[in-house]
């Protein structure tokens, strides 16, 4: 596991897999309340708040309704990877949803680099969300006058090393992603209970993660990872249209691919192509890109990271600690 200095993670106390007794989480369903930051401070609207002040109201809609949007991004080693490609996604995001972003994105990537700054931190994760703000307890926007800014940088717990050398086990799971005619997966909105829906899914079917399909039977993606598979050294990964995310994880992939003169097509495809991959493997920014081995009991290949899969890890692995914008000048 990842450490520095103001990391209060404990190392895992055990790294069994998922088939055996315990499930190793991620940091998306680690039970603290906290940043891992000693003495973190949380960004609301301009301002630096503790931990223990930082507060929204509950009559915020981001609350009420799930009304709002967010972003997961990381920095390595005093650079914010693709924070640009973030920040798009960001603005579409709110575009989609009618809700003005109170800040340029200039101001935007500054009150985040100096939020990592106040946190002295040069490894981690930003959350940043964008709220709808205050209103009266009905759900009409129009009540709520000044959304709200969050940015709450956190230290990262990965999956542990054991799960990106092993692979994960995953399960298709009955809940389906949203049909985008409803909640369009490519809005990455505060409302994840579809996603959290899957999770619990795989939760108590003791997997790693679950495998969400769409309305037409197809792989869309995991609970927060975009999935890819292998066969004859072609990858393959669904198309957004089949409820996938546009994950940022997901265009590094495209081009490491490309420098590797390896073909990345999007395609609809089903469980079956991932009983019949060679490799498999997911990709999102909390789990960077993390080897799938098992699904739905099935052994996927031949049940190890598979070696393009492994070739992808390295590189992407270098990417990052090499890129991104810098926060400290
Ligand atoms: C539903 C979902 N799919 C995919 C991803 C992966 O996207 P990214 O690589 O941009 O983190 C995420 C995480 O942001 C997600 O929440």
């Amino acid at each position: 596991m990842k450490t520095n200095d103001a990391t209060v993670l404990e190392e895992p106390k055990t790294d069994k897999r998922a088939t055996e007794e315990t499930i190793e989480p991620a940091i998306e369903s680690r039970p603290r309340p906290t940043t891992g930051v000693r003495e973190a401070k949380i960004y609301i609207d301009g301002k630096f708040y503790s931990e223990t002040e930082a507060k929204v109201s509950v009559f915020d809609h981001g609350l009420l309704y799930g009304d709002g949007i967010f972003e997961g991004i990381r920095f390595y080693n005093g650079r914010v990877f693709r924070l640009e490609e973030h920040l798009e996604r960001l603005w579409d995001s709110a575009r989609s949803i009618c809700l003005k972003i109170p800040m340029t994105r200039q101001g935007m990537t500054e009150a985040l680099i100096e939020t990592i700054r106040q946190n002295h931190l040069h490894d981690g994760y930003i959350r940043l969300l964008v709220t709808r703000g205050v209103g009266n307890l009905g759900l009409n926007p129009e009540q709520c006058k000044n959304p709200s800014v969050i940015i709450i940088a956190a230290t990262i717990a990965l999956y542990h090393e054991d799960f990106y050398r092993k692979g994960l086990s995953i399960v298709t799971v009955a809940t389906r992603r949203s049909n985008p005619a409803s909640l369009n997966p490519a809005v990455k909105s505060l409302n994840y209970l579809n996603n959290v829906m899957a999770r619990i899914e795989a939760n108590l079917a003791r997997a790693d993660e679950a495998l969400m399909l769409n309305d037409a039977g197809n792989v869309a993606e995991c609970t927060a990872d975009n999935v890819f598979i292998i066969k004859d050294s072609q990858i393959f990964t669904p198309p957004i249209t089949a409820g996938a995310l546009r994950g940022i994880t997901r265009s590094v992939v495209f081009d490491i691919a490309s420098e590797f003169d390896l073909e990345v097509t999007e395609a609809d495809f089903t469980r079956h192509d991932i009983f019949v991959a060679d490799e498999c493997f997911l990709t999102g920014t909390a789990a960077e890109i993390v080897p799938v081995v098992k699904v739905d009991g099935r052994l996927i290949g031949n049940g190890k990271p598979g070696p393009i899969t492994t070739r992808i890890i390295a590189r992407f692995r270098e990417i990052t600690r090499k890129t991104g914008t810098p926060i400290f000048d």
